[in-house]
């Protein structure tokens, strides 16, 4: 047994005692080699809150760990504006955790030959352990961003996978490909877009992170009706992704947001009655900003949102390794499959309703 595919066992494993790896999809779990979809280059925290980049042949056995850890792994920073040889400001594509595409996979219910579309790419895994299951002619995956979609229909090609990858905005769903049994989004939406719910089949289900400006984020699985509309719930209240590029909140390019803000603010005429608004918004932003340690707080929450991490879970290391759970420890942000936990109250798109 080679080491990757021992440390793809042990994996499979640990997933499978936490109650959060069903028995349909062990077998798609160990013929998908995860480290397969891992780039060469990767973006670790580097112990302050940046992602900085990695090399694979600089520790090739580290690299490996890693591919085989139950962590997102940062795959791209800043859309792909900064060098891999540099320190990032966001990560912009990343391979998900293990235990979060197992979990999602079980909530999607995905049956051999079912049509099931993924929106976001990333590295491609999701698709291939989708394709495992449902027959990679019965698969699309959508992705925004060129170089990714390339490089992702590359390793699938590699791996021996055949799901159709679209370079496309996934917001707009894959007319040509459907109806779907299941969409599954893979980046989180404040409002579901109706396109999904056109493009799925009566019964069908739509799976998506979703999350707000104020809330951090929940599972949203929704049953698509013969009334072409959606009703749902939340499954999972644990997960934390990153935006469908369209719904980023707050919006804002790869830059500097903070740096923009200030000089927007500093050209702001100081006189008159737009002055006065600015002094009075100023004194109350300064009242509302608190003392050193909230002020300490937040930074620290700020340096976790820029890793796509918007909320730290109790028991979990801070960054975008933060999601990570300790091996062995207790599964608080991984719980077993099948929870069902609160209603949806409100899912945007014309036409989805919640139940
Ligand atoms: C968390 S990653 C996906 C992980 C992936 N499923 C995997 O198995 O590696 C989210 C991906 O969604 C992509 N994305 C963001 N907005 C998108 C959009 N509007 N349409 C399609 N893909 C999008 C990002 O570029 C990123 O690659």
């Amino acid at each position: 047994m080679s080491d990757a595919e021992a440390l793809n066992q042990r994996l499979v494993d640990e997933l499978a005692d936490a109650g959060v790896l069903s028995d349909r999809w062990r077998p798609a779990f160990l013929a998908v080699p995860r480290h397969l979809f891992v780039p060469d280059v990767i973006w670790v925290d580097a112990g302050d809150g940046t992602p900085t980049a990695r090399r694979r042949e600089d520790d090739p056995a580290a690299w490996l760990e890693t591919a085989y850890a139950d962590g997102p792994i940062g795959t791209q920073v800043d859309d792909g504006a900064t060098p891999d040889t540099g320190r990032g400001l966001l990560v912009t594509s990343s391979i998900s955790a293990p235990s979060i595409v197992s979990r999602m996979l079980h909530y999607l219910q995905v049956e051999p030959g079912m049509r099931v579309l993924e929106i976001g790419t990333g590295s491609g895994w999701n698709a291939a352990l989708l394709a495992h299951m449902a027959g990679g002619q019965n698969v699309v995956t959508v992705e925004i961003d060129p170089g990714i979609a390339d490089r992702a229909r590359k390793t699938l090609a590699e791996a021996g996978v055949s799901p159709t990858v679209v370079t496309g905005d996934g917001a707009d769903g894959y007319p040509p490909g459907a109806p779907y049994d299941r969409v599954i989004a893979t980046a989180a939406v404040q409002r579901v877009p109706y396109a999904w719910v056109e493009q799925t089949r009566p019964g069908g289900l739509i799976l998506t992170p979703w999350a707000t400006a104020f809330d951090e984020g929940a599972l949203v699985l929704l049953t698509v009706d013969e009334h072409g509309t959606a009703h749902g719930r939340f499954v999972d209240n644990t997960v934390a992704f990153m935006w469908l590029r369209a719904q980023r909140t707050p919006p804002r390019t790869a830059g500097r947001p903070d740096r923009r803000r200030r000089i927007v603010h500093d050209s702001a005429p100081r006189r008159g009655r737009l002055g006065r608004l600015r002094r009075l918004v100023r004194g109350r932003a300064a009242a509302a900003r608190g003392g050193p340690k909230v002020r300490r707080r937040r930074r620290r929450h700020r340096r976790l949102r820029l890793l796509g991490v918007r909320r730290p879970v109790v028991g979990v290391r801070a960054g975008h390794r933060g999601r990570d759970r300790a091996p062995g420890a207790p599964a608080r942000a991984a719980p077993p499959v099948g929870g069902d936990r609160g209603r949806l109250p409100v899912v945007g798109g014309p036409r989805t309703t919640a139940d």
